[in-house]
């Protein structure tokens, strides 16, 4: 029976796959702490991890066609979950074929893949995930938005109405329509910008504390170097976001485009000043990859009462033994579910057998061990 400080955190308890890459038919049950998919190069790792990827937002991290999601030989693939939610169960479902996606919660047709998306919060770390310090802002825009749409019931709907109103201002912009026509979109950008700006603000400030924490876990030579440095996405020393587009507009007309607004934030990390990517070995990214992920995970629960699901695909190749182990110590400590893959078992130490599962995986055949 539950002590009276324990809560029921959400947890995917289920997933069945048809068709999904070189998956035919799959159906893991899984535990409430480590998931292991062992399996060799080719097995459908990977895409076992993309798939729970996919249901919960509706993208594949590795391609943007869902052409390549699809096995070759059927019209759709689809995944089929169950989760729990405090106290409650959902059974989640995503059809896809190449023109067409259809998300069902509890039998019925959800409309967004957002309602996915809060049912099933997942977080991703795979050998890629250093390019969220490498790569442009829009990568790190994505890490941020995730922290906000979870933290900030409302700020789905502003993101929304502001690209919206994005969008048909730059229309306006290309089609060289009349400067009225392209500044009737500016109100409403510039209050939309307004409260996406103030949740991200609040979001980086609470989340700032959380990455020191699990630096000094993960990383404890550099934590106290770290910072995070939130852009709005327009130069602030300019009067106001109104004012600042009013004098862009000759500038904007020309390149067709809006140059500023909340499409351009970014949230930088510096270690004593210096870019995270400039200061820190390859190895120290990762770690960095990961305080950052746990960060987002423990401010979440912090404001949800809930737990993520952290999805960690090829953890070998990721971190050595040592730092594996810090870091599997640290998702047990936290309570949060993990589902990880590897090319061999005897690389992850199984830390609490209780609440631990294993599955083999070869050639897209899956079994529970
Ligand atoms: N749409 C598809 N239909 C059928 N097979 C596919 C499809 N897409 C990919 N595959 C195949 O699925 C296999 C599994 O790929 P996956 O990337 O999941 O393997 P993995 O176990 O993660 O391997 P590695 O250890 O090398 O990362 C590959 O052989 C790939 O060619
Ligand atoms: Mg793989």
């Amino acid at each position: 029976m539950p002590g009276i400080f324990e809560y029921t955190v959400s947890k995917l308890q289920s997933l069945t796959l048809h068709y999904f890459r070189n998956i035919d038919q799959a159906n893991l049950t899984f535990s409430s702490g480590l998931n292991l998919i062992i399996g060799d190069n080719a097995a459908g790792k990977t895409s076992l991890i993309e798939a729970i990827w996919v249901l919960s937002t509706g993208r594949s991290f590795r391609t943007a066609k869902p052409a390549h999601l699809i096995n070759a030989d059927h019209p759709n693939f689809t995944l089929f979950s169950e989760v729990t939610q405090t106290n409650q169960t959902y059974k989640m479902g995503l059809k896809r074929s190449i023109e067409k996606s259809l998300c069902k919660i509890n039998g019925e047709v959800v409309p967004s893949q957002a309602d996915m998306a809060e049912r099933l919060p997942v977080q991703l770390l795979t050998p890629e995930s250093h390019r969220l310090l490498e790569d442009g802002p829009k990568v790190r825009r994505q890490f941020l938005d995730w922290g906000c749409f979870h933290a900030s019931a409302d700020f789905i709907q502003h993101w929304r109405g502001y690209q919206r109103a994005l969008k048909q201002r730059n229309q306006a912009l290309k089609k060289r329509l009349p400067q009225n026509q392209t500044q009737i979109w500016d109100v409403q950008l510039v209050d939309l910008a307004a409260k996406i700006d103030a949740i991200r603000q609040a979001y980086v400030l609470k989340l700032t504390p959380f990455v020191v924490k699990f630096c000094k876990a993960l990383m404890p030579e550099m934590a106290e170097q770290v910072d995070l440095g939130y852009r709005a996405g327009w130069p602030q020393a300019s009067d106001s976001f109104a004012a600042l587009l009013a004098q862009n507009y000759g500038k904007d007309a020309k390149q067709g485009f809006t140059q500023y607004g909340c499409h351009r934030a970014d949230i930088r990390f510096k270690f004593a000043g210096t870019e995270a990517m400039l200061k820190l070995s390859r190895g120290q990214q990762k770690l960095f990859v990961c305080a950052l992920l746990l960060a987002q995970a423990s401010l979440y629960e912090q404001e949800s009462q809930e737990q993520v699901i952290m999805l960690i695909d090829d953890l070998p190749a990721e971190l050595d033994e040592q730092h594996r182990l810090t870091l599997l110590t640290l998702l047990q400590d936290l309570n949060i579910q993990h589902i990880i893959s590897t090319t061999s078992q005897s690389l992850i130490a199984n830390l609490n057998p209780d609440t631990a599962s294993f599955f083999d995986i070869n050639q897209g055949n899956v079994s529970a061990k």
